[in-house]
């Protein structure tokens, strides 16, 4: 049988990263071969964001795009998968009536099925029910040939219900992965070559609380500090709430977990929390940060901001700005409130308007400028232990890597290292990278 083409195009987080991945392992068995070029392909699959309304325009309007070369191409046919396809369902038909199959975030183990059905029935198809389980998390990771650094699901799904967040009703409720399957799934990467693993779910703190065998996150991340090879863990995301002393802990008694944490606090008003539904104050969120510094000094902390959440005061948006001058994150992500269907806050009163949120935006994102260069000229003059991921993207002479504290460093270094940790003296600090030169002890097996 002819080998067909399969494009996949992915839009939003890593989780969708993994799921394009298991997609294209998956419709392997089903006679396709990935290719880079959607003019090539015989099905297009969009892996689809609703976290914000600008990710779902953006698909829209790539959408269009290959509307036009079906008109070119009639036995083209393009599927959409992910959270935007879960949320319109039957209705993206309307939007897009190029569609051949909307498929929804706990149908990808169903692949396979599903476009033969397509194939041999040819009519468009709609399938989008949550289950119980999500069979897709006991797909195994698929890193790209080469790579030195990959992310490993263990746990999907949500049952915080942030009043902004689409994720709960789009991924269904929290399910954990067995620490068993994962703990293998580990050994097998390190095998591979493969020296750095993030960890990946919604919400990794509640990791074991429902689903798998009862262990929790911290077991999982002392377990996998000991997989020979794995020199470096990391874990994404965390919710303030459920970061508990023992996983504090965690930071300088694992070796391998790097003194990095992304804790999203969204916003720094007690009353803006309380109205998102996050279950922290300010102040808990600093009392965490101070925990987490003292357990591992030097530690690196980044945070997720939105501004104009429905009611945010001028006061609101100045207790976020006064909540960022203490702790001086590492680096910010910071968004403009987006309203989204079903969510508690699309029915809540006293919108903030568009001047207003981007003017906030501007604000927030000019004052942690200043904090990223602080902190990365903070860096300058010391030795860091840098995993080379690959060659530089600017320099030809130069590979570029990560600090443990997930700082990229550029310098000047040979191919043959990449995959290795060495020791590199920080001589440069840009917005966002820093610049160095390798130390003469060379590549170190460094934890
Ligand atoms: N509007 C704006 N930002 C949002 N996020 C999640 N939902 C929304 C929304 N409706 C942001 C949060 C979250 C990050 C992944 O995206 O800050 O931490
Ligand atoms: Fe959304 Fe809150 Fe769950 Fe994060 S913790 S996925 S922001 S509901």
């Amino acid at each position: 049988m002819e080998r067909k083409k399969l494009y996949i195009q992915t839009f939003g987080c890593q989780m969708n990263v993994q799921d394009s991945e298991k997609m294209a392992a998956l419709l392997e068995g089903s006679g396709y071969d990935t290719t880079d070029d959607a003019d090539l392909a015989d099905l297009i699959i969009l892996n689809t964001c609703s976290i914000r309304e600008k990710a779902a325009q953006k698909i829209y309007s790539q959408l269009g795009r290959y509307h036009a070369l079906k008109e070119q191409k009639p036995h083209l046919r393009i599927g959409v998968g992910g959270c935007l396809a879960q949320q319109w369902g039957e209705r993206f038909f309307r939007r897009a009536p190029e569609l051949d199959l909307v498929f929804g975030t706990h149908q990808i183990h169903r692949l396979p099925e599903i476009v033969g059905a397509l194939e041999k029935e040819g009519e468009r198809r709609v399938e989008t029910d949550l289950c119980d389980r999500v069979h897709s998390l006991t797909i195994p990771a698929q890193p790209t040939a080469g790579a030195v650094s990959t992310f490993v699901t263990i746990m999907q799904g949500c049952d915080n219900f942030c009043a902004y967040c689409v994720v709960p009703y789009l991924r269904g409720r929290e399910e954990s992965r067995p620490m068993t399957e994962i703990i293998g799934e580990v050994e097998k990467l390190a095998e591979r070559g493969i020296r750095e693993v993030t960890l990946l779910g919604q919400n990794v703190n509640s990791y074991g609380q429902k689903g798998s065998d009862c262990r929790d996150f911290t077991d999982l991340l002392t377990a996998i500090g000991g997989v020979s090879g794995i020199e470096r863990i990391r874990f994404t995301t965390s919710h303030p709430k459920d970061l508990s002393p023992r996983l504090i802990d965690c930071f300088g008694k694992v070796a391998p977990l790097c003194e990095h944490i992304h804790l999203p606090v969204q916003s720094g008003s007690d009353r803006i929390l309380n109205a998102m539904n996050r279950g922290y104050t300010a102040e808990m969120y600093l009392e965490k940060v101070a925990a987490l510094r003292h357990a591992c000094p030097g530690i690196s902390i980044t945070s997720d901001v939105i501004v104009g959440f429905p009611g945010e005061e001028d006061a609101d948006f100045e207790a976020t700005l006064a909540l960022m001058r203490e702790v001086r994150f590492d680096n910010l992500f910071s968004f403009q409130y987006s309203e989204r269907e079903g969510t508690a806050a699309a029915a809540m009163n006293r919108k903030v308007s568009a001047g207003v949120k981007r003017e906030r935006l501007r604000i927030l994102q000019d004052l942690q400028a200043v904090h990223t260069l602080e902190r990365n000229r903070s860096s300058i003059g010391r030795t860091e232990a840098v995993l080379i991921e690959g060659p530089s993207k600017k320099e030809s002479r130069e590979v570029t890597g990560r600090t443990r504290g997930n700082r990229i460093v550029n310098f000047e270094g040979e191919k043959g290292l990449i995959g290795k940790t060495v020791f590199v003296r920080i001589t440069e600090a840009f917005p966002h990278s820093l610049r160095g030169e390798m130390e003469a002890k060379g590549a170190a097996d460094v934890h």
